[in-house]
């Protein structure tokens, strides 16, 4: 199936039954539908960037590139997941059970567990052990066709720890082929140490010198914050980013997840690249994320997970803003790391259409993680990540959930997972 020549940098991908032509993002509201199909179609990659797609019968023929077939599988961007809290460690399967005895996750996190059992852990893991915990999840996302994702920090709950959080992103970048985007989640939940005063662990984790020294020597790109009942106030939120503004950091805001107290209203005002989960918000909130164009990272996985009423994507789709989905892989509300189940929750449970559900895993991801200039499309010039599918058509890749169907993943224009049961 592959014809080699050493030394190319030039790989042409044809036999494409159907390519998925997603275009740049924002995609908003009506626009999320529209994904030109081109049928039999090839990718001319150069040097590990698209440099020309279309109908395979026009492809120009570089001299000396080497050919890949798709085997007329469907050709989609490379799946973006811009929203998990790898690295964490630890097991918290126990809070699971007693969730489905009937307590509930806030109630769990107030008694200490939560976020603070994930956090006694991370503190207690070195570097190496929690690159060599979270590798392998991110082994088993690249199989799942996802070529970049979002990593945060938040487990530290203290500045050493977060930092470590940090250097174990940077780490687990260098060792495996995804492209990892890290943010500092700088205020997820109280210690235990800072019982009743929130106001000083915001001043701690928001202190001009913390965030700067994480600007400068490029640890993360994102500084976010848990802004919900049982986490932290508007108030406090805002105080932290503006700090990190002020530091060139960019913005997240975890919103509107367990009750409506105007954080989604504040992502807007901030003009947060994003604000995520989104199941409580507000008309307020909606016209705010608008005017400032953040990306609505929608997470059913947490939702389906937790048991609790789904964020609605049509109303958010149907008001014109750009979704993105996520897996918000963790330990306590969504231990599901593969992405293409968070696609068939948003098709069969939030009613988003296949095509709504592509671009918002693929451009508006890329968007909501500001690398939509080069990345979560087809488009000539853009990063040549990109995913073969064993199916026909996206309807029928939603329409069968639960089988694999990621037949060949290419990763800037290297193949870096083939199936195994289909050798080529
Ligand atoms: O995104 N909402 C806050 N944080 C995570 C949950 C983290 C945890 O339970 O460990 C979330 O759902
Ligand atoms: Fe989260």
């Amino acid at each position: 199936m592959t014809a080699r020549r050493p030394g190319s940098n030039s790989l042409l991908l044809e036999q494409i039954g159907t390519l998925l032509a997603v275009p740049p993002g924002p995609l908003a509201g009506p626009r999320m539908r529209q994904v030109p199909a081109i049928h039999d179609a090839a990718v001319l990659i150069r040097d590990g960037r698209i440099a020309w797609f279309g109908p395979g019968d026009q492809a120009p023929l570089d001299e000396g590139s080497d050919t890949l077939s798709a085997g007329g599988g469907c050709v989609i961007p490379g799946l973006i997941d811009p929203h998990t809290h790898i690295p964490f460690i630890g097991d918290r399967s126990g809070e699971f059970i007693r969730r489905l005895a009937g307590e509930s996750y806030l109630s769990i996190m107030q008694a200490g567990g939560g976020i603070r059992a994930t956090a006694r852990a991370v503190r207690n893991a070195t570097l190496d052990e929690l690159v060599t915990a979270n590798l392998p999840r991110l082994q088993r996302m690249l199989q799942n066709g996802v070529t970049r994702v979002e990593c945060k920090s938040g487990y530290g709950l203290a500045p050493e720890h977060e930092l470590k959080q940090l250097e174990a992103i940077r780490e687990l970048a260098r060792r495996q082929p995804i492209d990892l985007e890290a943010t500092y989640l700088a205020a997820h939940t109280l210690p235990e140490e800072y019982e009743g005063r929130a106001d000083e662990f915001i001043e701690l984790m928001a202190d001009p010198r913390l965030l700067s020294d994480i600007a400068a020597r490029g640890l993360a790109r994102f500084c976010d914050v848990f802004c919900d009942r049982g986490a932290f106030t508007v108030e406090q939120a805002r105080r932290l980013m503006e700090r990190a503004i002020a530091a060139g950091l960019r913005l997240k805001v975890h919103a509107d997840e367990l009750a409506q107290i105007g954080a989604s209203h504040l992502a807007g005002q901030m003009q947060a690249v994003s604000a995520d989960h989104l199941e409580c918000i507000d008309q307020a909130g909606i016209m705010a994320l608008k005017a400032a164009g953040t990306i609505a990272v929608v997470l059913p996985g947490t939702s389906f997970y937790l048991g609790i009423p789904h964020c609605d994507a049509r109303r958010l789709i149907e008001a014109g803003l750009p979704v993105a989905l996520a897996t918000d892989f963790n330990p306590g509300s969504c231990m599901i790391e593969s992405l293409p189940w968070i696609m068939n929750i948003a098709c069969c449970q939030l009613r988003m259409l296949p095509n709504e559900v592509l671009t918002a895993c693929t451009a508006n991801a890329a968007a909501a993680l500001a690398v939509h200039r080069r990345a979560g499309a087809i488009e000539v010039g853009f990063d040549a990540d990109l995913v073969v599918l064993d199916v026909t058509s996206l309807d029928e890749w939603f329409y069968t959930p639960g089988r694999p169907r990621v037949r060949l993943v290419i990763k800037a224009g290297q193949v870096v997972f083939r199936r195994p049961e289909h050798p080529v």
